[in-house]
Order: structure tokens, then sequence, then C-alpha cells
């Protein structure tokens, strides 16, 4: 685990830092210097198309939100997915498995304000499952889906052990969401899933601090480290 992924473990770690202008500069040269310029202006063209549309994907804790269910304590800040972060690991993923991942239902464990759960539409998911404990996170992600008029996209407002993944599971999302005590909920109820599943399931973990738990579980594919210092850790289920 990276260092930057163990300072972004906590519900209340205070990530506001990360909507300054000045932090969004550093982004920006840094996506220069590690991406190249066509890659950087597509960036920066989609976060106009965003603003435009009034979609919020902005940074977030958790402190003063309204979160459901009995892991208030174990869940990390809002930190959303970007789409080239997305692609790439998507891309990651089929290089790894060595096979087309089928596009049938995608599911974000803690999915935030909706941005991956957006992403994996645009990817061409037929069906999107997001899980989000947050009220208010959720009520923007909701939102968001609107202002973009997507359909088959679906938001929930729970804690991530309450959601059974549908059978037509193929891509399981999870962006470092909480720690072991929820992890190992979610892989108990991952496994019962697979009893039902009716094609192969992978799963995509970024940041993944209870990844060893993951390794108990599942097959593990890869791991790969990105320039911006982020891990993802591939398995198959
Ligand atoms: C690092 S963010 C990832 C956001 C989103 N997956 C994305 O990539 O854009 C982690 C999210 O997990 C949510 N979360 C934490 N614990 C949770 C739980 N037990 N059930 C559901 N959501 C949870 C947090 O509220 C936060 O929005």
């Amino acid at each position: 685990m990276g260092e930057k992924d163990k300072l972004e473990m906590h519900t209340n770690v205070d990530m506001s830092h990360q909507n300054t202008l000045w932090f969004k500069m550093k982004l920006f040269l840094d996506s220069l210097k590690v991406n190249g310029v066509v890659p950087t202006i597509k960036r920066i063209y989609q976060r106009i198309y965003y603003k435009q549309k009034g979609v919020d994907f902005s940074t977030q804790n958790l402190h003063n939100l309204t979160l459901v269910g009995e892991h208030a304590e174990h869940g990390t800040a809002l930190v959303s997915t970007s789409k080239d972060l997305l692609e790439r690991v998507f891309s990651e993923l089929e290089a790894l498995s060595a096979v087309k991942i089928k596009k049938e239902l995608f599911i974000d464990y803690g999915s935030g304000k909706g941005a991956a759960l957006i992403h994996a539409h645009n990817l061409g998911f037929k069906e999107v499952y997001g899980v989000e404990f947050a009220k208010e996170l959720n009520d923007t992600s909701l939102e968001n889906i609107k202002k973009l008029n997507l359909q088959n996209i679906h938001s929930l407002n729970e804690d991530a052990t309450a959601f059974m993944p549908p059978k037509e599971t193929t891509l399981i999302y999870f962006f470092n969401p909480f720690d072991e005590v929820v992890m190992r909920k979610v892989i108990e109820n991952i496994l019962e899933a697979k009893k039902y599943f009716i094609e192969d399931v992978y799963i995509i973990y970024g940041r993944p601090t209870c990844g060893a738990l993951l390794e108990e579980r599942f097959t593990l594919l890869g791991t790969k480290e990105h320039e911006s210092g982020t891990t993802v850790s591939f398995f198959k289920v």
C-alpha cells in the first residue's frame, strides 16, 4: 500500500485541499508531465463539459453526513474516480485476464457522487449499480445522473454489506471505499452471489488497502503501480 493510500483511509480525513485552485494546478502540471498534451486537453475539456452541465464530482469528507447502516467509522472520504483512470484500469484488466470483459453489469461499492458509475455507463456497460452509505453523496449522484440524462444507472443509498450483487454482474469496482470490517462482509456476499453468477466476474480494486483479504478468497491476476502513486489490483472471483 502506498503512503498516499494510507493517508486517505479514514472517514473524516480532511480532503478539502483537493478542491483548491493550487491542487488543481498541480494536477494539471502532473498530467502534462505524465500523460502529455492531448490527454491533458481531453481531461480539461471533460471537466468543462461536466461543469457546464452542473455535474459535481468534488472531493468531500464524510463528516456531518447522514450515514445509513452500522459502519460509519469504517469508510473512507469521497475521492471520485476520473474517466481516464477507469478506462485505464479496464484496459489493464483485459490485458491481465487475456479476455474481453463482458460489459453486462458493473457495480461500484462506495459509489460517492456517481463518477465511476457514469464513466462505466460511458464505457458501454448495459447496467450499472452503485451502493453509497452517505445520503447526501448519493443524492448528488442521482442529480448528476439526471443532469446527464443517463438510463440504467441505479445509485442506491445503502450500506455496502446490505447489497447482494445481481446474477448478471461481470465487473466489481472498489476505489478504497472501506476498511476490512466492511470488506470481509462484502467478500462473503460476493462468494454467496458467485453461486448464481451467470458470467465470469472480475474485480478492480484501486488503492487496495484490504488487498490481502481479497487474495485469500479470489484469484489475484496482478497489481499495477500508476505514475500518480495509485496502486490497483485485479482479481477474478
Ligand atoms: C474513495 S470514495 C470512492 C468513490 C467512488 N467509488 C468513485 O470512485 O468515484 C469511497 C466512498 O465509499 C463510501 N463508503 C464508505 N463506506 C461505505 C459503506 N460501508 N457502504 C457504502 N458506501 C461506503 C464513502 O462514503 C465514499 O463515498
